[in-house]
């Protein structure tokens, strides 16, 4: 057994040294696993015109690197609330992670601690808040979604604050499940539900089989028995989003803002106005998010989102990007736009598709192996420097002034 095990090992850590970039782990998880898991990741919603536009931002937008700047060793250190993050990098949360590979969120997590980076849980994780927390000793950040009963919702941070989670991110871009139409077509549910053409892709993907028959289907952890059966048949989107409260106003985040003394952080952010009244209230950091094109179709790119957000706030409040993250040059430009930090999902998710924790680990390396070179390359010594650094739009647009996020507040 051990030797097949070490076979295996080999085999992996061979298959992971191939990919030199998130593109190539992206590929292997698509080789790796069924076609309805491998497109509920990496799909958006409806006509997924926002998906693709978060990428395309990226691609507008371009850098005018600086020369002259000693950037022999480029320091990438992130502060957040005390600690010290190794990189301007932050694991976005995850429901059913699971699917992709047994125990994938605390693969992900571990691999996360081990560069020193942040790790956020959601709501929908498949590993439980408090399992997680046994499990990693790193900077955990917890993710909630706003379920009808608030009641639950009171557990869940009470939960978070007793198993030692600083940091509670509250989500709210998901006031209704978004429509992805790949996942209405597969029929992909959690727990799973398989019906014959899932069974034959199963077949076709012997490796992801064998692993879900030994770990058995992926579960909501932390909302068992709050879910329901009666919505057994729904995908995924459609059943978190039935849960969730529609009706959840500013009033009802101010008494969180009241009841929770760690530092909070909203998601989903896009637009200015939102933007400074969640400043007025004291939320501690902004997250623009518009899901991975996986909400609103037709949702502005995050990055697109960013100036306006960054020039309103001034600097007041650290900013948060994700959506669309899939190079290190991607982090420098969300930084000359005016952010702290980027967020990242589906990249580290196909990595530890391709291969459990060490897969994560690889992408997170890639990302902060390229970014260092791009730091490099743009003459940018330490990260919080104003970069100055973004190019006029090709198209003759003016560039968007850069602004970037001091945290001198970081507590
Ligand atoms: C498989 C998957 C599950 C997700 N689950 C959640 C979730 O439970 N909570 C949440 O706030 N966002 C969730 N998101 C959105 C991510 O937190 C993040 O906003 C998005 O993935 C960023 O885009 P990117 O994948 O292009 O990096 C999920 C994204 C993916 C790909």
């Amino acid at each position: 057994m051990s030797l097949l095990r070490t076979v295996m090992d080999a085999r992996l850590h061979a298959r992971l040294a191939r990919a030199i970039n998130i593109a190539d782990l992206r590929l292997i998880a698509q080789k790796r696993l069924p076609k309805a898991v491998f497109e509920f990741i990496d799909g958006g919603a409806e006509d997924e015109i926002t998906l693709r536009d978060n990428r395309a931002a990226f691609e507008r937008n371009l850098l005018r690197p600086r020369i002259l700047n000693d950037v022999s060793q480029p320091d990438m250190q992130t502060p957040w609330h005390g600690r010290v993050a190794q990189a301007p990098l932050v694991i976005a949360p995850m429901g059913s992670c699971m699917l992709a590979w047994p125990q994938a969120d605390i693969a992900i997590a571990k691999a996360a601690t081990s560069l020193g980076l942040p790790y956020t849980l959601s709501t929908m994780s498949t590993t439980s808040i408090e399992v997680m927390a046994d499990a990693v000793q790193g900077d955990l950040w917890f993710q909630l979604y706003v379920l009808k009963d608030h009641a639950f919702n009171d557990q869940l941070v009470q939960r978070a604050h007793a198993a030692g989670y600083g940091t509670l991110v509250v989500t709210l871009d998901l006031q209704a499940g978004g429509k992805r139409e790949r996942d209405l077509r597969n029929g992909i549910t959690v727990p799973l539900r398989l019906n014959v053409r899932q069974v034959l892709d199963g077949i076709a993907h012997p490796a992801w089989a064998w692993q879900m028959l030994r770990g058995g289907s992926p579960q909501f952890e932390n909302v068992k028995g709050y879910m329901g059966q009666q919505s057994a048949d729904l995908t995924i989107a459609a059943k978190v989003g039935q849960s969730l409260d529609s009706a959840y106003d500013w009033d009802d985040l101010a008494r969180l803002r009241d009841r929770w003394k760690g530092q909070l952080m909203v998601k989903g952010v896009a637009h200015p106005d939102d933007a400074w009244r969640l400043a007025q209230m004291g939320v501690d950091t902004l997250w623009l998010s518009n899901h991975g094109g996986r909400q609103l179709d037709g949702a502005v790119a995050s990055l697109d989102a960013l100036p306006a957000i960054a020039r309103r706030l001034g600097g007041k409040m650290p900013l948060i990007l994700d959506s669309g993250v899939r190079r290190g040059v991607d982090i420098l430009k969300a930084h000359t736009l005016g952010a702290k930090a980027v967020a990242v999902g589906r990249a580290v998710l196909y990595g530890a598709a391709a291969g459990g924790e060490a897969g994560a680990k690889h992408a997170l390396q890639i990302l902060i192996d390229e970014l260092r070179l791009s730091m490099k390359l743009s003459g940018l010594a330490r990260w919080g420097d104003d970069p100055a650094l973004l190019a006029p739009y090709r198209h003759g647009d003016p560039p968007a002034p850069a602004v970037v996020s001091g945290d001198s507040t970081s507590r």
